[in-house]
């Protein structure tokens, strides 16, 4: 069961890191949470601002999968963290990857690292950053530009401890179901949560920029993007920006 051991820090580097130290001796459902992080982590290198009120939390899994389908867990836990937010009255959507946005600022922000080994995954870790109860002022101007939290969008703080116990379990839920059922299911689900297709888009990887319309998800949990000349283009990890 999700959250059965909770690791609770008042301040940690990074849940990310010490979930990886001690996964492959956890049980699959463990969580690592902190109240702080020194060096919280964001996708493709970033910072990840992680100040009192938020929920910094790592949730270690063991998927029987192989490695090229990483993705979809990142799309499932995108799925389950939208719910959890709905549930709680607040309007949120999901660009892809699995950023989680409240009216395009971001409330969320999700980390999938994972240990593979010959391509079959050994453990993911699932690193979750939400602002519940985040005072914006205690961020960055750049970020806070783009930034909102729970308590911002319904006026009043949350209770932390119900929100965890509502967001394991949703995330609980769309972990069985991933495992049971056929991944077009969860794609129809994620484009119904999600903002990001139909739109014109800037996506940018490593080596690459590519513009078009969003028009899809693969059986691997890529994007599809069209570009101007009809070209299809399938974007399994990148950096996504909104060009209307
Ligand atoms: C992103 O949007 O770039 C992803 C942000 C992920 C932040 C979470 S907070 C808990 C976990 N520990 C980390 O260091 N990062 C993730």
């Amino acid at each position: 069961l999700f959250g059965n051991d909770v690791l609770y820090y008042s301040e940690l580097e990074s849940t990310n890191n010490t979930a990886r130290e001690i996964a492959s001796r956890s049980s699959e459902g463990t969580v690592v949470l902190a109240e702080t992080q020194k060096s919280g982590r964001g996708r493709m290198g970033r910072e990840w601002q992680s100040v009192p009120g938020g929920l910094w939390l790592s949730l270690i899994l063991k998927p029987s999968i192989p490695l090229d389908n990483l993705s979809r867990v990142t799309l499932v836990a995108g799925i389950a963290v939208t719910n959890a937010l709905r549930n709680m009255g607040v309007d949120a959507h999901i660009k892809w990857p699995n950023d989680v946005l409240v009216k395009g600022k971001k409330i969320c922000g999700i980390l999938t690292e994972v240990s593979a080994e010959i391509g079959k995954v050994e453990y993911v870790i699932l690193g979750i950053g939400i602002n519940v109860n985040v005072k914006l002022s205690d961020l960055n101007d750049d970020i806070r530009r783009n930034s909102t939290s729970i308590a911002n969008e319904t006026g009043k703080p949350i209770d932390r401890t119900s929100f965890l116990a509502s967001l394991l379990y949703e995330l609980e839920q769309q972990y069985i179901r991933f495992k049971t059922r056929q991944f077009a299911e969860i794609v129809d689900e994620w484009i119904n949560l999600s903002d990001t297709i139909g739109r014109n888009v800037r996506v940018t990887t490593p080596t690459l920029l590519i513009e078009g319309k969003a028009i899809g998800i693969t059986e691997k949990g890529a994007l599809v993007v069209l570009d101007k000349n009809d070209k299809k283009h399938e974007i399994i990890a990148g950096n996504c920006r909104y060009s209307d």
